[in-house]
């Protein structure tokens, strides 16, 4: 067994987070690019593209690469000098979708990469709210800076306008958007020049350089610069580690991940100033030490990821202890054992046999039918993690289909669908036996129809319902509701939750307006 003071130091090493960003903002790119610093590659362009995406080993997979959507990668481990690194994968579709915030429940920070000419983009804006409401550390990276884009003043100004983090640059680029010169390291007051190496795939050249020779050199940009660093010097937009821990500012980098210029300067400041894995809190209301017996819990469930095997993973990440391959863990929901024989590191293709594993660290448990999404385990002390948040459903539709022969496939594919939690499954006493589908972003329908045919063999059909508001009720609501048209109450088999829902908003407003005593609250737990 490793000490608990052995357990703590390799928490303290880890740093787990995920990149937020709206498609084509260059997360897989700088994915790539974080990899290729770690050395765990060799050149940039083999973790993935979307051009020329290796490891196509399903018609799923193939309907990613179609749709330009990842959600079978999972969580990606490499070393830089002594610190390991885990980065999460968010899937990268523009949709709304349950799956992209549970992965932000299993995160420790988050990079926010924005593209330097559009600056906060829809679906960052959302990512980032789930960030906020979780507390989460954000680091900002401005990306494609080799590009014509905003100014960066302003680029300063959006984001403390619209999303009200305080940014706080630790580097500044001397060159406008386009005309990118290096950075000025804020702290250290050095100029770094940047170059991309020839062809771009290799680590960017850089060297260090005093402020004459640049000032010679860069001319009218150092000058802009330096201006501009004053400015910042005026208006105490200095890192404070305090400050950005309770998430209140958030440090800012430059640079350009497809010519990895300062991307070498983002892992730094994710090893130097990202939080590493902490006692984590649980349902009794105590914080869970990192140091104590292992526990974890599973935050995404995927099936069929390897058709020729079938099988279900759940990813789990570790949040204490030390986790051993083969370990017998307790399932806390159930209390039944759970054997973890087939523990492994996924990422799209790739799978290696995991032996151990430290807090921050994601496993894939394989076989996993057992489990499902949230579910906590350990072993020696009882603990339980809070459930994951569950997202209000705004597009709801009747699924069904006419091949009789198929139905207990059908029954099955829901199920499963249901499990992983891509779709929510409702019932409603008006519909009998018909099953709802209920989703936050209609990406998820398309998900769940494509994988019933393709995985079950089943051909449905889905009928749209009118509604686009729902809110948890209880049984008191549920007889008040009766008296009322235009509203439905629905059981979500997953949890047993009572949800009311609405073609509209204002008619929900009307409604609970009538009936001062009836509840309906948000469903939405941000745990
Ligand atoms: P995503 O995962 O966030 O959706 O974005 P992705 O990395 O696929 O990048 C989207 C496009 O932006 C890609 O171009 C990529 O090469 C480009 N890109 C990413 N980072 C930078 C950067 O720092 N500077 C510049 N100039 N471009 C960048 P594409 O034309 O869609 O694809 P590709 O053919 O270049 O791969």
């Amino acid at each position: 067994m490793l000490s608990s003071a052995g357990v703590a130091a390799q928490a303290a090493r880890r740093r787990t987070f995920a990149v937020i960003s709206h498609p084509d903002a260059g997360k897989s790119t700088m994915t790539e690019a974080l990899a290729l610093h770690a050395r765990v590659i060799g050149q940039a362009g083999a973790v993935h593209g979307k051009g020329d995406r290796r490891g196509v080993v399903s018609d799923w997979m193939a309907m990613e690469q179609q749709r330009g959507i990842s959600v079978t990668s999972a969580a990606l481990q490499f070393s830089y000098g002594d610190t390991v690194i885990n980065l999460l994968d968010t899937p990268g579709h523009a949709d709304f979708s349950e799956d992209t915030y549970r992965v932000l429940t299993a995160v420790d920070s988050a990079v926010m990469l924005l593209d330097a000419a559009k600056g906060l983009e829809p679906q960052t804006l959302k990512l980032f709210e789930v960030c906020r409401q979780r507390r989460i550390p954000v680091i900002t990276f401005i990306n494609k800076w080799d590009r014509p884009g905003n100014d960066a003043l302003a680029l300063m100004d959006e984001i403390e306008q619209r999303i009200g983090l305080k940014p706080t640059p630790l580097t500044w680029p001397v060159g406008i958007a386009g005309q990118f010169k290096g950075v000025i390291d804020r702290r250290e007051g050095t100029f770094i020049r940047m170059q991309r190496s020839p062809g771009g795939a290799d680590l960017a050249i850089e060297e260090e350089m005093s402020d004459a020779e640049a000032a010679e050199q860069y001319g009218a940009d150092w000058e802009t610069a330096t201006e501009e660093l004053e400015l910042l010097a005026m208006t105490g937009a200095d890192h404070d580690q305090a400050a950005f821990l309770s998430a209140t500012t958030t440090p800012v980098l430059f640079g350009a991940a497809v010519a990895n210029l300062g991307v070498r300067q983002l892992l730094n400041i994710l090893v130097e100033l990202a939080p590493p894995p902490e006692a984590r809190p649980t349902v009794a209301g105590t914080d869970k030490p990192v140091d104590s017996a292992f526990s974890g819990f599973v935050f995404k469930m995927q099936a069929n990821m390897n058709r020729t095997h079938r099988d279900q993973v759940a990813f789990m990440r570790v949040c204490s202890g030390r986790f051993e391959r083969g370990m017998i863990v307790t399932h806390s929901g159930t209390g039944r054992p759970f054997a973890t024989k087939y523990a492994q590191q996924i990422f799209g293709q790739g799978r290696e046999t995991i032996d151990e594993a430290f807090p921050g660290d994601v496993v894939g448990l394989v076989n996993a039918t057992a489990l499902g999404i949230g579910d906590t385990l350990y072993v020696s002390e009882q603990v339980q993690y809070p459930p994951l948040p569950s997202f209000p459903p705004e597009h709801f539709a009747v699924v069904r289909t006419d091949d009789t022969s198929a139905f207990k496939r059908f029954r099955r594919g829901i199920e499963q669908l249901d499990g992983e939690g891509v779709v929510q499954v409702l019932k409603s006493e008006q519909r009998g036996d018909l099953a709802v589908l209920a989703a936050v972003g209609p990406m998820q329908f398309e998900v769940a129809t494509y994988r019933l045919e393709t995985e079950f063999g089943v051909k449905v059909k889905l009928d749209h319902l009118p509604y686009e508001i729902a809110a948890i009720t209880d049984a008191a609501g549920k007889e008040i509701l009766r008296t009322e048209s235009n509203v439905e109450v629905m059981t979500r088999v997953r949890d047993g939750a009572l949800l009311a829902v609405f073609p509209h908003r204002w008619r929900m407003r009307t409604i609970a307006g009538r009936h001062p005593d009836l509840r309906l609250d948000a469903p939405m737990d941000t745990g």
